[in-house]
């Protein structure tokens, strides 16, 4: 594994941002590696790029506008043409765990609303099955026990995410349970069983929803597609 993971970031970054074209509307990623294409995107305005974006939080939101990246209503497009963002964990068919940084459920509307999602990442995120990674589910707060005994009948080890001694809240005022299900052997099926949880509004399982992943490698960035 290369020991400056950031340099593999900033290089699938890079890469990724070469996708975009003039007038497009972008979806914008949360995370380290988004924020790295985030910067590089920033250049490209500033260096005349019109494109107008989508964030999936608010904190990118905030670092967009620092950088004046036009920012457009979600609730005013049919669909975003290209959206990069980061991942936790993925495999090379494509399947993916998000939700590191708690914006799952606005990087999973993204990703479902965008014609190509390109997934960056550097690869100590490529794994051969998903699950090292604990999968977020995103709760609403009167769900949150209920949802935590639905997750123990699929043997999955819940725990509810706190930050500074506090409960996690996401940008929607959620929750997250991080679940341990050992290693995911059929994520498909077990995307499907989540998918019927009700109180559980988004789970950071993405399946089916990726076109690209781009890694960065010590040396070079390798492509995944479908
Ligand atoms: C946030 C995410 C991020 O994409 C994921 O956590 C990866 O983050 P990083 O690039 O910092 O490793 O899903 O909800």
């Amino acid at each position: 594994m290369n020991k400056n993971p950031d340099e593999e970031k900033i290089s699938a970054a890079r890469e990724a941002v070469k996708l975009i074209l003039p007038n497009q509307v972008v979806g914008l990623g949360t995370g380290s590696t988004a924020n790295f294409a985030l910067q590089e995107i920033g250049i490209l305005v500033k260096n005349g790029l019109s494109i107008k974006a989508v964030p999936t939080s608010v904190k990118t939101e905030q670092m967009a506008r620092a950088l004046n990246i036009p920012i457009i209503d979600i609730n005013t497009i049919q669909s975003i043409d290209l959206t990069i963002d980061g991942a936790d964990e993925f495999t090379t068919d494509l399947f993916l765990i998000k939700g590191g940084g708690g914006a799952l459920l606005r990087e999973k509307i993204v990703a479902s609303m965008s014609k190509q999602e390109i997934i960056i990442a550097d690869s100590s995120k490529k794994v051969d099955l998903l699950g090292n990674f604990k999968v977020p589910l995103e709760v609403i707060p009167f769900a949150t026990a209920y949802v935590m005994q639905q997750i123990e009948k699929l043997e999955g080890r819940g725990q509810v995410r706190s930050k500074d001694e506090k409960k996690f809240v996401t940008d929607q005022g959620n929750h997250i349970i991080d679940v341990n299900f050992g290693k995911i052997s059929d994520p498909v099926t077990l995307a499907e069983k989540l998918d019927h949880i009700v109180g559980l509004v988004c789970h950071g399982l993405f399946i089916n929803l990726v076109d690209k992943i781009i890694m960065g490698t010590k040396d070079k960035t390798l492509v995944f597609t479908k």
